[in-house]
């Protein structure tokens, strides 16, 4: 029997991979003063039905439980964090900087870089409503892709304002009621044939001089350039400038791009909204989204009654361990943190033994053999474990001294006793 279509399984390697990962989100994290929170796997069908909009509403894993409840996987985090947050706010200061690592379900056709099952680094901050908190908040999306080894060469995050368009389709005179319907056909532009789109904005009530000036919006080389294309776009394009400044002055402008034609296809975002896509080795976007995020000032009053403005993201693992895999990044850094203790016989067993307890105390994940075995088997026995080196106590154990016996280029020195673990230290814990 296999996994089902779109999940995985994670064999150690896959496991180590992952956690190498994790590790990285939660110490980049940690250094914006982001604190990890969690929440239910399983919540009711209704809180992903209010507000996160048809698109993941129709990926849902949903079902009827045995107490006739309606429920559904979480496909997302953001709903959980309102809720939770909505549930509490009086006992946390503001912001509220909160991430999760979820494991998160999505019913939709698995292709590259998109399974039904997929680990969310999920960070959300609730504020005062400010550009210093989008800023803040891409900074840290930038901060977790550079922590991992990537570049601005390997990524780019695109950064656009659901308040920018509604200004600039206000100024083209589209009615606010059919700003939404506008945002649906640009969130698919570049995945729509031109004559498609077109028909779908005439519907909405757009004539082909405004139809022009939304494509003119979408392909705005920067920020000037849309507000020229439209006549201005007043204080929604100054707090977009605002945002830009902040990341310049956070050292993250080189990995971001004002780019007005996305808008995010999650109908909670009311303000700026971001999506870090991966760049070919032409450094064009190759259409693989590894985050997403933006502002939503109205989900926590909509979801708990309580009018706090939010500003998250979510990045997901599978395009990101595609992207790293691809650049050689997602393999151990330095040698294999294991240790291995071997002896040439059975007499320095309990020796040996006392070596091993202290190389754990001390930290490290230490292996030895359980059976009688020639010190060359020992040594085999240390590779098939992945070790980074092995430490030899035999005779010289006497005199305060051990062999160390590097796996990687088979160097072998010898170490007094009591320097042990400061020898080890280049080992690498992570791996
Ligand atoms: P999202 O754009 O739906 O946003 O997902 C964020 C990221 O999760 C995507 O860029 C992608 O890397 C990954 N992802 C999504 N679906 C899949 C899938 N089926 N397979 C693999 N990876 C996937 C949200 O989820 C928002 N709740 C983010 C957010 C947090 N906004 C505010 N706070």
């Amino acid at each position: 029997m296999q996994a089902l279509t779109g999940f995985r399984d994670f064999f150690p390697e896959a496991c180590a991979r992952r956690n190498r990962v994790f590790q990285s989100w939660r110490r980049t994290a940690s250094r914006h003063g982001f604190v990890e929170y969690d929440g239910p796997p399983l919540e009711s069908l209704e809180l992903f039905t209010r507000k996160s909009g048809p698109e993941i509403v129709k990926q849902l894993y949903n079902f009827v439980d045995k107490g006739e409840r309606e429920v559904a996987f979480r496909a997302e985090m953001t709903p959980t964090f309102a809720r939770m947050v909505g549930a509490r706010h009086r006992d946390f200061r503001k912001p509220i900087k909160w991430f999760a690592i979820p494991q998160l379900m999505r019913y939709e056709r698995p292709q590259k870089g998109r399974l039904r099952e997929h680990f969310q680094f999920n960070a959300d901050l609730v504020g005062f409503g400010t550009p210093a908190e989008d800023a803040e908040m891409i900074a840290l999306l930038v901060d977790a892709l550079r922590d991992l080894g990537l570049g601005a060469g390997d990524f780019r995050v695109r950064l656009s304002s659901r308040a920018v368009w509604h200004a600039a389709l206000e100024a083209i005179g589209v009615p606010v009621g059919a700003h939404g319907g506008v945002f649906d056909v640009v969130d698919k532009l570049e995945r729509v044939e031109a004559a498609q789109s077109d028909a779908k904005l005439g519907a909405l009530g757009l004539g082909a001089g405004e139809i022009a000036k939304v494509r003119a919006v979408c392909g705005a080389a920067d920020l000037g350039a849309a507000a020229a294309a439209v006549g201005g776009l007043g204080e929604a394009g100054e707090w977009l400038q605002e945002v830009v400044r902040s990341l310049q002055g956070l050292g993250a402008g080189d990995c971001v791009a004002v780019d007005l034609g996305i808008v995010r296809g999650l109908a909670y975002y009311t303000g700026v909204v971001f999506e870090a896509f991966a760049l070919g080795a032409d450094r064009k976007y190759d259409g693989r989204a590894v985050a997403g995020g933006g502002r939503y000032d109205d989900l926590l009053k909509n979801l708990a009654g309580v009018a706090l403005p939010a500003v998250g993201f979510g990045m997901g693992d599978v395009v990101l361990g595609q992207l790293l895999e691809e650049k050689g990044l997602a393999g151990a850094g330095g040698a294999s943190g294991r240790v291995f203790v071997a002896w040439p016989g059975e007499g320095f067993r309990e020796a040996a033994l006392g070596i091993v307890r202290r190389l754990r105390e001390a930290g490290f994940c230490t292996e030895y053999p359980l059976r009688s075995q020639g010190l060359g088997k020992q040594l085999e026995a240390a590779e098939n474990a992945g070790a980074g080196c092995v430490v030899i106590v035999g005779d010289d154990l006497a005199s305060g001294m051990v062999d160390v016996k590097w796996m990687a280029d088979r160097r072998q020195e010898r170490v007094a006793v009591d320097r042990l673990e400061d020898t080890l230290a280049q080992l690498n814990p992570a791996n």
